[in-house]
């Protein structure tokens, strides 16, 4: 093993430098690297550790913001009793899916013990329930949607072994039973909890099969236990503490406050300009932008992406998930419980899901208190300011707790994803009737440029472990391509060379009378090649 990396290392030698003059011709102004990571998020950090753990240091990280983390961020909030502040989590703050003894872990999991950070378990039975005329018990329709989501998570499986055609996730409940009415508001109020809470998405809008699949393969396989992340230093520490093990202090490879502004690729290499006009070019380069960052086209891609690159970035959707941070002189609400469930008379999705960080095993007598909002109700929320959003929360936990007199909070807070310009959104979501081909296209480089992130990871997206499983990945790739691993083994393999992906894609199986289209002109768009 070792002596075979050594060997690999020359070959490194020859073949990067080869690469890299011939990007030299063409942007002589531009600093050179090998290989230019694109974000520093957790896939960033990852691709770059595994192309540290072949040998190859020759790279840079680009970063738009002034630390690594990326969607791990957290803030300043309140104060404690010494009038400092706590740090809450803006974006990820569980570890989801654990891992069980003789199985395997999440890598997430295997950091977070690493790093000895502070996190509890998300106790999911340890929650009231509310209405407008503040708690009223409707906790038994929560095993009633488990129930027939276990129905709903077969079909899921069927449809996925056979090779059905997918549906949204509110077909599949359907067929499972669950039907709940539109005006059944505490049914809504259930279903939020279960399902958008997790994807940021309605089960209109979610795909049956790819997101149950998802949620198997982390809860699952790992363990079915989310835990809480509180630690005061910030959960990125996972982040930051293994970059620092292959990364020196301020290391030079690392370029913060960095805004990229355009990508030229070709099959010799790819130039990277950022906004105050210096550029990098590099022998590859793995872009990990978010998919709202792809699909906002903020960043320009030269020669422009081909029509199955753009089509996949265009088919998946960016969620949005807002935390809403309340902070009070007291914690007037049961310190016993870890969730609240409120149903509003009138808005599915109505500031739903509260969240007691003053419990123990979290920070007792903090006194902060947050509620989350997803889709629309973010977009919504994001757009109003603070007070206005203040004024509506308020007037919900005073409906939730009719009898409380409930000052005035002394903190507030929140942030807007939807049009934070290095993220444009919190994560991904995979639609209804969109195929694992469509993804491989999300997925697949093109030319020397390629992909990662949450978003690329069919197995585990929209969660912090899909980054890092797919930034190791990319990494991977790309030294065994400059260490001439992949000299033997022909181009098309998933392992070495480029990322498979399909020029064209076509429906389904054409069990019907597909003449009644004839006459239909099919759009350029699907002809070019
Ligand atoms: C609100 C919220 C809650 C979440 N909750 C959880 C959770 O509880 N558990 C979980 O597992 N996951 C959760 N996630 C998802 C998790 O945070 C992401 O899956 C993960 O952090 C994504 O990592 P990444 O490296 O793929 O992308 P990012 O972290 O987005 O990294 C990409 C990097 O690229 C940088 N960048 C973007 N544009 C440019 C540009 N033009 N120039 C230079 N740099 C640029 C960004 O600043 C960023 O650092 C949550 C996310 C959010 C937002
Ligand atoms: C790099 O190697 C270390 C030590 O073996 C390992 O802990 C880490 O997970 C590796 N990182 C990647 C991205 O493969
Ligand atoms: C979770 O909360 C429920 C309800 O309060 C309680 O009965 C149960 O023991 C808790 N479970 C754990 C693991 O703490
Ligand atoms: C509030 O107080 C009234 C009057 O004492 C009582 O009838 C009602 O049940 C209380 N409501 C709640 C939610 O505790
Ligand atoms: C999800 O897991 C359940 C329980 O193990 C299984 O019955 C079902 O087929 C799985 N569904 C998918 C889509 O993987
Ligand atoms: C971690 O938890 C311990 C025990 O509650 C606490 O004393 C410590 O301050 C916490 N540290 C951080 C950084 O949150
Ligand atoms: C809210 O709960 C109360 C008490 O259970 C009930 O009388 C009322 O009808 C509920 N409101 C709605 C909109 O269902
Ligand atoms: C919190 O503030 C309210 C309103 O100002 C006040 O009535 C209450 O006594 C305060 N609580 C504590 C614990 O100081
Ligand atoms: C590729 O195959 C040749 C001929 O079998 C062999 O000599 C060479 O070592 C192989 N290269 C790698 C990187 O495996």
């Amino acid at each position: 093993m070792h002596s075979k990396r050594l060997l690999l290392a020359a070959f490194a030698a020859q073949s990067c430098s080869a690469a890299v003059s011939k990007a030299r011709d063409d942007n002589a102004q531009c600093a050179k690297t090998t290989v230019a990571i694109l974000g520093g998020g957790m896939a960033g950090v990852a691709a770059a550790q595994a192309l540290s753990n072949s040998s190859m240091h020759d790279f840079v990280i680009i970063e738009y913001q002034d630390k690594l983390g990326g969607r791990v961020h957290h803030t300043n909030f309140g104060q404690d009793e010494n009038g400092d502040p706590y740090t809450v989590e803006l974006g990820a703050n569980w570890v989801q899916g654990l891992g069980s003894p003789g199985g395997p872990e999440n890598p997430i999991w295997t950091f977070a013990k690493k790093w000895g950070l502070n996190n509890t378990y998300s106790n999911y039975s340890s929650i009231r329930t509310y209405n407008e005329t503040g708690y009223t018990d409707y906790s038994s329709l929560l095993d009633e949607y488990e129930t027939k989501y276990k129905t709903t998570s077969d079909l899921a499986g069927t449809i996925l072994k056979e090779n059905y055609q997918d549906m949204t996730v509110r077909s599949g409940l359907s067929l499972a039973g669950w039907k709940p009415k539109r005006d059944d508001m505490t049914a809504q109020a259930v279903e939020w909890w279960e399902w958008d809470w997790e994807d940021a998405y309605s089960p209109e809008q979610s795909s049956l099969v790819f997101g149950i699949a998802g949620s198997n393969l982390t809860f699952n396989q790992f363990s079915d236990e989310n835990n809480y992340v509180w630690d005061q230093r910030g959960y990125s520490l996972i982040i930051t503490g293994e970059a620092s093990t292959f990364l020196k202090k301020d290391d030079p490879r690392v370029h913060l406050n960095s805004r990229i502004t355009k990508i030229s690729y070709t099959d010799d290499g790819v130039t990277i300009y950022k906004d105050d006009d210096s550029c990098v070019s590099a022998a590859y380069a793995i872009c990990t932008f978010s998919l709202g960052v792809l699909q906002s086209e903020t960043v320009t891609f030269t020669p422009d992406l081909p029509d199955w690159k753009k089509t996949s970035i265009e088919k998946f959707n960016m969620g949005t998930y807002t935390k809403i941070f309340l902070q009070f002189n007291e914690t007037f609400w049961p310190e016993d419980t870890q969730y609240f469930l409120y149903a509003s008379p009138t808005t599915r999705g109505y500031y739903p899901v509260w969240q007691s960080i003053s419990t123990p095993g979290f920070i007792p007598g903090s006194n902060i208190i947050f509620v989350t909002v997803v889709g629309e109700q973010a977009y919504r929320a994001e757009r109003q300011t603070d007070e206005q959003t203040k004024e509506e929360v308020m007037k919900v936990l005073r409906e939730m707790y009719p009898n409380t007199t409930i000052p005035e909070p002394t903190a507030f807070m929140y942030p807007r994803w939807s049009t934070t310009p290095w993220a444009y959104g919190s994560y991904s979501n995979w639609p209804a009737a969109t195929t694992l081909e469509m993804h491989e296209n999300f997925r697949a480089n093109v030319d020397r440029l390629w992909f990662a992130g949450e978003a690329t990871s069919a197995q585990y997206f929209g969660f912090l472990h899909g980054a890092w499983f797919e930034g190791r990945n990319a990494g991977e790739q790309i030294a065994a391509l400059l260490n001439d691993e992949c000299a033997n083994i022909t181009s098309t393999s998933e392992a070495c060379g480029n990322v498979r992906h399909y020029e064209k894609l076509y429906g389904s199986s054409p069990l019907a009378d597909y003449s009644v289209f004839d006459g239909w002109s099919v759009s350029s768009f699907y002809s070019s090649s």
